[in-house]
Formats: C-alpha cells, structure tokens, sequence
C-alpha cells in the first residue's frame, strides 16, 4: 500500500509544482475546487487500514506530512499531494468553491471572485521519495482539459505532447547519423501508417511480426538501472551434465516476481516503476546449446534448451532457478538473463550509454 502512495504523491507533484494562478478563473475552476472538498472530505473517514485504491491511499498515512486533494490550476481535475493548510486553504478559495458546495458536477460559470485573494503560503517540499524520477513532466492522474478522463480519454492531452519530437535531430547534420522521423502528436497513430496488413500486437505475441501503439512509459535514473550477475553456474564453470541444479542470479535495482498475463498483456502496459524508482517487473533465463564455448557463428534465437520466466521474487537479492531433476547434458552453453518490465518488455533505462542490463555467461557440462 505504501509503495502506491507514494507513486501516486509523486504524480501528483507534477502538478503542484505547477505555478499557481489566482485571479481569472476558467470554466473548470469552481468544478476542481469542489472535486477537491468532496475528496478530502471522503479521506476524513479513511484510516491506515482502510482498502488501498489510488488516489485515496496517497491520503490515509496523513504522517507523510499533510496530504490533501487540491483543485488542479492548468486543467480540470484534482491532484493528491502534500500541502500546508494554508496552501489548501488558498487553493480551494481562489476557485470559489466552498465547503457547503455541491459535489463536483458539470462545469459551472465562475462564481465571484473572493475579496482578498489568499496569499499563497509556501508549500514546504515534501519528502520526496527517493529515486522517483518522474515528477515533472506530464499532467497528474485526472481529468483532461477537455473534462474526459485522462485514462479512457480518446485524445491526445496537450500535457503530454513531447515537443521537441518534431525535431529531426539534423539540425546541424551530423556525417553518418540518420535524420529522426518526427510527430507533433506522439505517434499516437503511428500503427496507422506502417505497412498494409500489419496487425496492432494487441496483447497478444504475434509471431509473425505487429505493431505495438503502447508508451514506453517511466523510465528511471541512472542511479537505478538493474544489473544482475549469475552465481551458479559462474561463467567458465563446468557443471555435472544430467544432474539437477538451481541456477541462482545476483539481481539489484528490479523489483522482480511482477509479471503479468504474457498471452494477452504481452506489450500491453507501459513500464512502471516503485516508489523507490526501480523498475517494477521480472527476469527471465534461457540457456542455449553451443558448439563450443567458442562457437562464433550466431545462435539461432528460435532454438534454446531451457527457458524459465522467474515468477517468484528475489529472496535477500537472489533469484533462484531449479534446473529439473536430470540438469542439462553434456556439453558447452550460454546462458543468459531476460529482465523485463511486468508486461514483458526488455527493461528501459534513461541514458544510451549504459552497462548490460542482462548477465551471459558460458559454461560446459561434463
Ligand atoms: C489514474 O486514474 C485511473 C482512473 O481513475 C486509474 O485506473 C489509474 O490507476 C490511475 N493511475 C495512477 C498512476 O494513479
Ligand atoms: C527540447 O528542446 C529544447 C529546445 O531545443 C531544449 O532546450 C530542451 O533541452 C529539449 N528537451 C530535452 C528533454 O532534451
Ligand atoms: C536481470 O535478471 C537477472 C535474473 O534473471 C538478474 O540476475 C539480473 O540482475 C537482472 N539484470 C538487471 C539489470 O536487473
Ligand atoms: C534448489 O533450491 C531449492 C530451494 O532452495 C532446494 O529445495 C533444492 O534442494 C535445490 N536443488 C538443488 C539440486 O540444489
């Protein structure tokens, strides 16, 4: 429950952090202002055990400092975050709405403007967990300015629109590099345009080849890129041939054991991460047969003798992987990690440049 909290404070932030705008209002205002009362008015009769459901959890454990809904100022809709009385307090009023006011309904025309505009407290920074990289950039879960869900919004919002994607990148030309396509809309319709025929992956692992319309969703920081070695077998290790064994992974940095439905979520869902900004998903291990430990010629990815999506968490950063019962004959073999996001994707990190994400090493069976 905690970790929802604070993914859902953070969101939030982004719009708080937001400057404030007093004085004219918009359509919206009065209509956020009272979403906001009605809201901290339901997380009065919440306590810390109450059920955990987003946005409510951000405000059960008042002890993160003072959590309330506030009225956002950009668009319509309500943000979770932590605030000053005051700041509340002056938030709500320069809506106009008050707390005898009607619960959230259709937009209504601005009510007078209140006398003396509160002055706007300072909001003293909330602890901000740790690692949460996310805040800033895109609108706080809610409504869009259009008054739709953000969520089942069938358009494009216009906080989300990464501007500069109408960049080339060409600008100067660089020798070698290749000019960037562009959009102005996200490629929110990019499957639209790509080869006749080609299906939408729609959840599913389309073996003959689709096109994905999924976000790539949170990255982390580079403090929080994941890393794994293998502990058994080592790299060079030789191994018993047909006796069972547990392959066990070093992992940091991957909330692992989280993987969803991989036959109709497969791609399905950006990738996420947990309040302490690691990516929330799973691993993976194949093994595959080699001629030799020096085999140059490239192995054949349809074929491999082993593969074990590791569904079960890292106990004290270790992942284990039994082996059946008869091992693996004898013979050379690369063995490798898969770490994924929890809808199966390859882990995403922020920087080009990065150490593997993954572990390979080779090891003979004797
Ligand atoms: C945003 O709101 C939608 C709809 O209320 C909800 O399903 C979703 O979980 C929320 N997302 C976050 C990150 O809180
Ligand atoms: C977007 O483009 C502007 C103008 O070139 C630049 O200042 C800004 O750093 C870019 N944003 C990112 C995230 O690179
Ligand atoms: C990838 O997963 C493997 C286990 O499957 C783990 O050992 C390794 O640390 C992970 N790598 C990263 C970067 O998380
Ligand atoms: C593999 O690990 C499991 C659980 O830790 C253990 O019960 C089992 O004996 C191990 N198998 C081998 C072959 O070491």
């Amino acid at each position: 429950m905690l970790s929802s909290a604070l993914i859902t404070l953070a969101l939030a932030l982004a719009a708080s952090a937001r400057p404030a705008r007093f004085g004219r209002r918009a359509a919206f205002d009065l209509a956020n202002g009272q979403a906001a009362i009605a809201l901290n008015a339901q997380f009065q009769t919440l306590t810390a055990d109450s059920p955990c459901t987003a946005p409510q959890d951000a405000c059960v454990n008042q002890g993160f400092a003072h959590c309330a809904a506030l009225p956002l100022v950009n668009s319509a809709g309500t943000s979770i975050t932590c605030t000053t009385q005051a700041d509340l307090d002056a938030r709500i009023a320069a809506t106009g709405a008050t707390s005898g006011a009607a619960p959230p309904a259709a937009p209504s025309p601005p009510a007078v403007p209140p006398t003396a505009p509160p002055a706007l407290t300072p909001t003293a920074p909330p602890a901000t967990p740790s690692g949460v990289n996310n805040v800033g950039g895109g609108a706080a879960n809610g409504t869009s300015s259009t008054g739709s869900d953000l969520q089942t919004s069938l358009t494009l919002d216009p906080s989300v629109i990464c501007t500069n994607f109408t960049d080339n990148g060409q600008n100067p030309p660089s020798v070698g590099q290749t000019a960037s396509s562009t959009s102005t809309n996200n490629y929110i319709n990019f499957c639209a345009l790509t080869l006749p025929g080609t299906p939408l992956t729609n959840g599913g692992q389309i073996t003959t080849g689709s096109c994905n319309p999924t976000p790539i969703g949170l990255i982390p920081s580079v403090d929080n890129m994941p890393s794994a070695k293998f502990n058994f077998p080592k790299n060079g290790d030789t191994i018993d041939a047909n006796v069972g064994f547990n392959i066990t992974i070093n992992v940091k940095n991957l909330q692992t054991g989280v993987f969803t439905n991989a036959v109709k979520t497969y791609f399905a869902a950006p990738q996420t991460l947990n309040a302490q900004g690691l990516i929330i998903g799973h691993s993976h291990v194949v093994i595959e047969t080699l001629d030799s430990l020096d085999q140059i010629t490239p192995t054949n990815p349809k074929n491999h003798l082993f593969f074990k999506g590791i569904d079960a968490p890292a106990v004290d950063g270790v992942m284990t992987v039994p082996v059946g019962a008869i091992g693996v004959p004898a013979g050379a073999y690369r063995m490798c990690t898969i770490n994924s996001s929890s809808n199966h994707q390859p882990v995403i990190v922020p920087v080009a440049q990065h150490g593997s994400l993954d572990d390979c090493v080779y090891f003979t069976a004797k």
